[in-house]
C-alpha cells in the first residue's frame, strides 16, 4: 500500500485502469458525434480527468474547446451542501454541445446546478461525464451519460480529488486509511 505524507492509501482504481476507461469513454462520446463541442470541467476536482479525457477525445477524432467553472459546496464535513458558483465563464454557448466533466457524481447537487445553468444559457445537447459515480448517495434527479467507475461509499482521493487540499497529485484513486 502506498504511503503518502505519512498516510496509507488503498488503491481503488489504478493509473492503468483509469487510462483504459478514459479511452473507452472517449470513444463513447465520439459516437454521439458532438458538434462544436465545449468541454466544461468543474474545478477543482476534475482537472486531471478532464486533461486526460480531452486528449483521448482528440485520439477518437473529436475536437473541443475548453472553459472552466469553479463550484464549491459547503456542507457539514464531507457532505455536499449549499452550492456556490465561484468562477464562471463568459463564452456564448447558444446551441452548442457541452460536455460537463466532474470527478464524482454523489448527491448530484453540483452537476444539477451546473446543468440547469447551461440550460438557461441555451446550450444544445448537454452531456455529463463523471469519473466516479456514488449512486447510493444520490439526492438530486440526475445521472451521468458517461461514467468511469461506480464508486463504493467511501471518501476517495487522488487523480484530482483532495482531502483537505492534499493528495490531488496521485495518479490513481484511493481511500485514505484511518
Ligand atoms: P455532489 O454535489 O454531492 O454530487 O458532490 C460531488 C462533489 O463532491 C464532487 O465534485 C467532489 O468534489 C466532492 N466529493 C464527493 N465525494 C468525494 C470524495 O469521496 N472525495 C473527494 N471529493 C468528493
Ligand atoms: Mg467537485
Amino acid at each position: 500500500m502506498p504511503v503518502i505524507d505519512g498516510k496509507s492509501i488503498e488503491v481503488l482504481f489504478s493509473e492503468e485502469e483509469i487510462a483504459n476507461r478514459n479511452r473507452i469513454i472517449a470513444n463513447e462520446i465520439a459516437g454521439k458525434k458532438p458538434v462544436n463541442l465545449l468541454v466544461l470541467p468543474i474545478l477543482k476536482g476534475s482537472f486531471i480527468f478532464a486533461a486526460d479525457l480531452i486528449r483521448e477525445l482528440h485520439r477518437a477524432g473529436v475536437s473541443s474547446s475548453v472553459e472552466f467553472i469553479t463550484i464549491s459546496s459547503y456542507g457539514a464535513g464531507q457532505e455536499s451542501g449549499e452550492i456556490k458558483l465561484l468562477h464562471d465563464f463568459d463564452s456564448d454557448i447558444t446551441g452548442r454541445d457541452v460536455l460537463l466533466i466532474d470527478d464524482i457524481l454523489e448527491s448530484g447537487k453540483t452537476l444539477k446546478f451546473v446543468r440547469d445553468l447551461l440550460k438557461t444559457r441555451g446550450a444544445g445537447r448537454i452531456f455529463i461525464a463523471a469519473l466516479l459515480d456514488k449512486a447510493m448517495r444520490r439526492k438530486a434527479d440526475i445521472e451521468a451519460d458517461f461514467v468511469g467507475f461506480s464508486c463504493p461509499d467511501q471518501f476517495v482521493v487522488g487523480y484530482g480529488m483532495d482531502a483537505g487540499h492534499a493528495f490531488r497529485q496521485l495518479p490513481y484513486v484511493g481511500v485514505l486509511q484511518k
